[in-house]
């Protein structure tokens, strides 16, 4: 099962109020909601933690009361709470929730590249599956990326899977040669140069602010790159009232709580309708997936649930840790 299905949707009782429905059931099922920033502002709304990738995983491991994570975010995200807590029960409203840098970089192809270059040091970001992260010497998420290659030593060569944009950008940071993945967000990717340069012009006075996945044209224009968390920071803390956003647009919800007094304005994308017909817009279509009648549904039936073999929970898990211990 990959989620439910349009009829058990349809069948949810009009009458009843999820909000109220999702938190008699998670006293019931003794849940915890972990969300991230990119969820829909409802299902961020009711999240017992909001977070990143980085800080939903922390939050994962730190809770010792639940025996059920509902997590609000994409299949990589719940996979990573499942690895981490084998003894919870992890649901995700929708398993299609996935992500294109993810699907890029099958296990398979990584291990056939660590067989060709033995010596090299294999980081891989945390969007990637469990299968993937096994051929990995080192997890990272944005957050922590530029910590994690500090502790490669300089003379070992390093590949960086899958994200070829937040590889580059590391790698100019850090002075580091790097192989890199040719993997990327179809999120992140969309931004328009040309367009952002005008918007630029005719707002003299805002902050570019970029998530480090936008390619390197984009994040040449940027006053600011950072993670998810790191852009949420710069917005509530920054000396600067007005913000052109390089991200996914479900950030902005949280930010407008945290600065309701500045302006943030979207960066505009290049608007080209892509393959599958989805907008080619700042929303990752993955993320959306998850509603909150199927988180109400999710929590009701405990399905569909992140199952993984021990076996290959064990072998994800080592990456995991390293980069946990040091974050
Ligand atoms: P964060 O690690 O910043 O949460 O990013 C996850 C992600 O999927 C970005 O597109
Ligand atoms: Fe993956 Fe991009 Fe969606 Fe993040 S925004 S989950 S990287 S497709």
């Amino acid at each position: 099962m990959s989620g439910f299905t349009e009829a058990e949707v349809a069948s949810i009782d009009p009458s009843l109020d999820l909000f109220e429905e999702i938190e008699r059931l998670k006293t019931e099922r003794k849940a915890i909601i972990l969300a991230h920033y990119y969820q829909d502002p409802d299902l961020q709304d009711i999240a017992d933690v909001l977070g990143d990738s980085l800080a939903l995983a922390q939050a994962a491991v730190a809770d010792k009361k639940s025996e059920v994570i509902l997590f609000l975010g994409v299949h990589f995200m719940a996979e990573t709470a499942k690895i981490l807590c084998p003894e919870k029960t992890v649901v995700l409203p929708d398993l299609d929730a996935g992500c294109s840098l993810a699907d890029s970089c099958p296990a398979d192809q990584l291990a056939a590249y660590r067989k060709a270059h033995p010596n090299h040091v294999v980081v891989t970001y945390i969007n990637s599956t469990a299968a993937t992260k096994t051929q990995s010497d080192w997890i990272c998420t944005s957050s922590n990326a530029e910590k994690i290659i500090s502790q490669i030593p300089k003379e070992k060569p390093i590949l960086f899977a899958p994200d070829r944009n937040l590889g580059a950008w590391l790698a100019r940071k850090s002075g580091r040669e790097m192989d890199l993945w040719p993997g990327t967000c179809i999120v992140h990717e969309t931004f328009s140069e040309r367009k952002i340069i005008a918007l630029k012009a005719e707002h003299p006075e805002a902050e570019l602010i970029a998530h480090p996945e936008c390619e390197d044209t984009i994040l040449r224009h940027a006053d600011f790159v950072g993670s998810t968390s790191k852009l949420l920071q710069r917005v509530a803390e920054g000396s600067a009232t007005t913000f052109i956003v390089a991200t996914e647009s479900g950030i902005l919800h949280e930010m407008k709580k945290r600065a309701p007094h500045k302006t943030l304005l979207e960066a505009p994308t290049k608007d080209e309708t892509r393959e599958d017909g989805t907008c080619g817009c700042q929303e990752c279509p993955y993320m959306k997936l998850n509603t909150l009648e199927k988180a109400y549904l999710a929590l009701r039936d405990l399905n569909p649930k992140i199952e993984i073999s021990e076996e290959l929970r064990v072998q994800a898990l080592r990456p995991l840790e390293r980069m946990l211990s040091v974050s």
